[in-house]
């Protein structure tokens, strides 16, 4: 066989197509683990947000008076929540994102998840002005709020699901 111009041309195009193909794919597996980080980064801010829970839960039992220390844990609560709720960009649903546990519904009725989002942020923030203020019978009215609002997504136990989270 000769190695006319017309087969250096086919070869050229074959080339081309294959390093074009490859390229496609290439970008498709980083925009997937792109996405796969954001999961694992809000899940993991999720927990850091239930772990300043329970420096506030025992001031809610009367097993702690330390207000300051439950202040401290309340502005991380809230910085972590808000961090959090950041990350939940479409395409990450649980049939979309490996790991993920997000029901669809975060994006279907995205307007009820903001305001979920909203309650969450705005009852800690009520949290935090009230440890300030020292009154620890309102402190235990409001923190029954707060954990309200973690309801509204979804139950406390881990493997438990809710309205915006699937249950494992
Ligand atoms: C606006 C809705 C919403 C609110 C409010 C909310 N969460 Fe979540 N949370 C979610 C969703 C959705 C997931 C699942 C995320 C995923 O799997 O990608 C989740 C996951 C979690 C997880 C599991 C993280 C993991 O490792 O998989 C914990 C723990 C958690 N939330 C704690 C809390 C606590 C504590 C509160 C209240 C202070 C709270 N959440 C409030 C929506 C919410």
């Amino acid at each position: 066989m000769r190695w006319g111009k017309p087969m250096i041309r086919i070869i050229g195009i074959c080339l081309a197509v294959i390093l074009t193909t490859i390229l496609i794919g290439v970008r498709g597996i980083y925009a997937q683990s792109d996405q796969r980080a954001t999961v694992m980064e809000r899940q993991a801010l999720m927990k850091s947000a239930l772990k300043s829970y329970f420096p506030l839960l025992a001031v809610y039992n009367g097993k702690s008076t330390n207000l300051t220390k439950a202040g401290e844990a309340a502005r991380k609560l809230k910085d972590d929540m808000a961090k959090s709720l950041a990350l939940f960009s479409e395409g990450t649903a649980k049939d979309q994102v490996p790991g993920s546990r997000a029901k669809p519904e975060i994006w279907s009725e995205a307007s009820d998840f903001e305001a979920a989002g909203n309650v969450v942020i705005s009852s800690v923030d009520k949290l935090i002005e009230i440890l300030a203020s020292g009154d620890v019978e309102a402190f235990k009215v409001q923190f029954s709020l707060v954990e309200q609002a973690c309801l509204g997504c979804h139950e406390f136990k881990p493997s438990g699901g809710g309205k915006f989270r699937f249950g494992k």
